[in-house]
């Protein structure tokens, strides 16, 4: 079954937290950015742990291999069982990330391509495949590829064959849940939960679709 994954992007603590809670039942993680954690600060993750979903950590981190193990390592510590890392940097950047994860037992997902228009820039020619290989050899977890380019993502499987495949971009960027749902391991989706007039019954119609 395809997991759904909560981008809780909202900034103020206690609406993340009613989102969260209404959410709970119908997902099986929440993905937390620099948006809300630079509102609340990392306090937030205790505020939700009594959900007992996982938590992801998207900061997209894109540094040296020094600064990307202080990154994951507070990331960790912090609470969260798993960080999206940017492999564009190199594998030795991209490897620490995976390890820093693999020691707290946690998982590490590395951006093989993003979803808005702008990404086709510098993603396409080879350089997507590329970064998905890459996480292979890194022994990441999985990548992270768009929704809204699905031809894209059928790509990309080709390159990592078992490993995750988590796609954001449903919704709000126009990928079609139904048809990503059917190739990939998690859809991604924010505002189309958080900004509906019920997130908790938009969560739910979206746990029913999902194969
Ligand atoms: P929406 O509101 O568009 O939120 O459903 C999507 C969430 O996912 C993030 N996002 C991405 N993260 N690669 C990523 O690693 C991507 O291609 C990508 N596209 C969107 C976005 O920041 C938001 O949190």
């Amino acid at each position: 079954m395809t997991e759904l994954i909560l981008s809780l992007d909202v900034l103020d603590r206690k609406q993340a937290v009613s989102v969260a809670e209404s959410c709970a039942p119908f997902i099986d993680a929440i993905k937390i950015g620099y948006p809300l954690v630079l509102s609340t600060g990392l306090s937030i993750v205790s505020d939700l742990a009594d959900l007992a979903l996982p938590l992801i950590a998207d900061f997209k981190v894109a540094d040296i291999p020094n600064t990307n193990r202080l990154i994951c390592e507070a990331v960790f510590s912090a609470g969260f069982d798993a960080v999206i890392a940017h492999g564009f940097v190199g594998a030795d950047a991209a490897r620490t990330c995976v390890e820093v994860a693999h020691r707290h037992s946690g998982a590490a997902y590395i951006v093989a391509e993003m979803s808005h228009p702008g990404a086709t820039e510098f993603f396409h020619g080879g350089v997507a495949e590329r970064i998905a290989e890459l996480a292979v050899t890194c022994r990441a977890d999985g990548i992270i590829a768009p929704a809204t380019r699905p031809e894209r993502i059928a790509r990309l499987r080709e390159i990592v064959g078992s490993k995750a495949i988590y796609s954001p971009g449903v919704g709000a960027q126009g990928g079609d849940p139904d048809e990503v749902a059917r190739l990939v391991d998690g859809i991604i989706v924010g505002r189309s939960i958080y900004e509906a007039e019920n997130p908790g019954a938009e969560a739910e119609r979206l746990s029913r679709i999902r194969r």
